[in-house]
């Protein structure tokens, strides 16, 4: 199976998209004759050859966070470079990877119902979305708190590289929380204030936190 993946962080190789990613194509190659290509869409000078990889392949995965509850520039200029290919007959399936800073999963499933769409107006056979909240600190927890993030995103390239299907059951498990309950509401503010005010303090800007510049 060929699979092209297009990777929609700003951050690009030093994304926690990248990791996500990376952990999944480990998986994908463990099947025999899986081939993959890896674009970056930070690197816009490349944006003709993202048309000719999405051509070129017979499956297209597109993974990005989720920046301002919405997908990050990039993406949407992406998606909007697709346009000529709208409802060709050759077009590869796609399935999408949208992770996110908070836990919870349904800050992503409005973006789930326009990636379904965008799908179907491309007449590309739809893979799935897959959701994945609390990614954000990934990098800087130590390598054993994110391994069984990894390990599911193994599997999930491993099962896509024998089937070309998602597994479900891993999705359902990846999207969870899908809201959080009040108790888990109250620790993550507690956790999230210590944690941001951290980082506002370490870029010196933690005198400017109520500051309104556009008010
Ligand atoms: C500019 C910016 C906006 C963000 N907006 C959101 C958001 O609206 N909701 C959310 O859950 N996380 C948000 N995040 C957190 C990112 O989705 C999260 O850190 C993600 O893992 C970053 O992935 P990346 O390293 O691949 O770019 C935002 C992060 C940045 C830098």
């Amino acid at each position: 199976m060929r699979l092209t993946v297009f990777n929609g962080s700003p951050r690009g190789t030093k994304s926690n998209t990248d990791i996500l990613i990376n952990s999944f194509l480990d998986g994908f190659m463990r099947s025999d004759g899986n081939t993959y290509e890896l674009a970056y869409l930070k690197r816009i000078k490349e944006s003709n050859n993202f048309i000719k990889l999405f051509q070129a392949t017979e499956q297209v995965l597109l993974a990005f966070p989720l920046y301002l509850d919405g997908p990050p520039a990039i993406v949407k200029t992406f998606i909007e470079l697709l346009e000529p290919l709208c409802g060709r007959a050759d077009n590869p399936g796609v399935g999408f990877i949208v992770q996110s800073g908070f836990p919870e999963a349904n800050h992503s499933r409005w973006l789930e119902r326009y990636l379904k769409k965008l799908a179907s107006r491309l007449n590309c056979e739809y893979k799935g979305t897959v959701i994945k909240g609390g990614v954000e600190g990934i990098q800087a927890l130590p390598a054993l708190a994110s391994r069984k993030l990894l390990r599911s995103f193994y599997k999930l390239g491993k099962t896509f590289g024998e089937t070309g299907e998602f597994d479900q059951q891993i999705v359902r498990k990846l999207a969870q929380p899908e809201r959080l309950t009040k108790f888990q509401f109250w620790r993550f503010n507690l956790l999230g204030k210590f944690y941001w005010n951290t980082m506002l303090r370490k870029n010196k800007a933690f005198g400017k936190r109520f500051d309104k510049p556009y008010s």
